[in-house]
């Protein structure tokens, strides 16, 4: 599983951050920054997910690999 961030669609809704801080944190302004490389550790699949279903500007995208 990798997450496809598009930093470009976020408006700093902040709830990926606070729902999956092992995934992403905040930058100085409260836009996401994506914590990993894309690809996901097998233990973070379920936080990447909830973090997608989450963003109401559609900035988190899962792809199955
Ligand atoms: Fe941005 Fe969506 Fe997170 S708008 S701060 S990626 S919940």
């Amino acid at each position: 599983m990798r997450i496809a961030f598009d930093n470009a669609k976020c408006q700093g809704h902040g709830r990926c951050y606070s729902l999956s801080p092992s995934l992403f944190e905040s930058d100085d302004e409260g836009f996401a920054v994506l914590k990993i490389d894309g690809e996901v550790p097998p233990d973070l699949e379920d936080d990447a997910i909830l973090a997608a279903d989450n963003c109401p500007e559609y900035a988190i995208e899962i792809q199955l690999t």
